[in-house]
């Protein structure tokens, strides 16, 4: 089954809403004929709402970093997933590593945060990936496992297909260490068997992107892989000229 692939940028703690507004509007005029990728924003939570806007009638999507499962009340500082449609978001990445290293998330936390998108209408991008110490454990697929069947379980086949994956090795993070593309096919075609046993043929609809240190110089040979499906990328979705690049990997 061809899956349409999926070029998202995780901007992590970086730019004002000024500077957001000024890359969206470098980079839709960039890719306003792009139309086989889908393309993904997700900026900080203050500049979602100004950046949805500037997006409008364009072919970029807008997504948030992080979301609470809860729908309102007293949870100072935690953002609900209508709050997140509201501001013009359609999906929303859940689990990032680094929520993972320094906000305490757990599997038990992204399976609530990703049926709480789901419920309300939002495309969770849910990341999994190994440490470097793990990797060199040799508990790579064993990781991987468990955050797939523990993080994902429980959805119905319909919003099996729907969500995205996001592998992120760790160690690839930031670090300029791409994994390479048959280290990264190895994984992703690994949890695409998980995925089939928990959900049979959603596994092949579902989108699984790699993350780490993608650039322009190594898309195109990632994106040959049968199993990567996109990328989620940092540092090179920063600029518009790089991040054109990435959705154009194609060309
Ligand atoms: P880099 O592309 O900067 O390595 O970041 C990857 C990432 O964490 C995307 O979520």
């Amino acid at each position: 089954m061809a899956r349409k692939p999926l070029m998202a940028g995780n901007w992590k703690m970086n730019k004002t809403i000024p500077e957001a507004v000024a890359m969206v509007k470098e980079l839709k005029g960039k890719i306003a004929d792009v139309k086989d990728v889908d393309v993904l924003i997700c900026p900080t939570f203050t500049a979602i709402a100004a950046l949805a806007n500037e997006a409008k009638g364009s072919n970029i999507n807008i997504g948030a970093q992080d979301i609470f499962w809860e729908a309102k009340g007293a949870f100072t500082g935690e953002i609900a997933p209508n709050m997140l449609v509201d501001a013009g978001c359609t999906y929303v990445i859940i689990g990032h590593s680094e929520r993972r290293q320094y906000f305490g998330e757990t599997n038990e936390t992204v399976n609530k945060k990703v049926k709480a998108a789901l419920a309300n209408g939002l495309i969770p991008v849910v990341c999994v990936g190994e440490t470097l110490k793990e990797r060199e454990d040799d508990v790579t697929f064993k990781v991987i496992e468990s955050q797939i069947r523990e993080g994902l379980k429980d959805l119905s086949k319909e919003d099996a297909a729907k969500i995205v994956i996001a592998y992120e090795p760790v160690w690839a993070i930031g670090t300029g260490k791409t994994a390479t593309p048959d280290q990264a096919q190895e994984v992703h075609a690994f949890a695409r068997k998980v995925y089939g046993e928990m959900y049979g043929d959603a596994c092949q609809q579902v989108r699984i992107l790699y993350g780490g240190s993608v650039k322009p110089d190594n898309v195109k040979e990632l994106m040959k892989k049968e199993d990567i499906d996109g990328g989620l990328v940092g540092g090179a979705s920063l600029k518009a000229d790089s991040f054109e690049a990435l959705v154009k990997f194609n060309n």
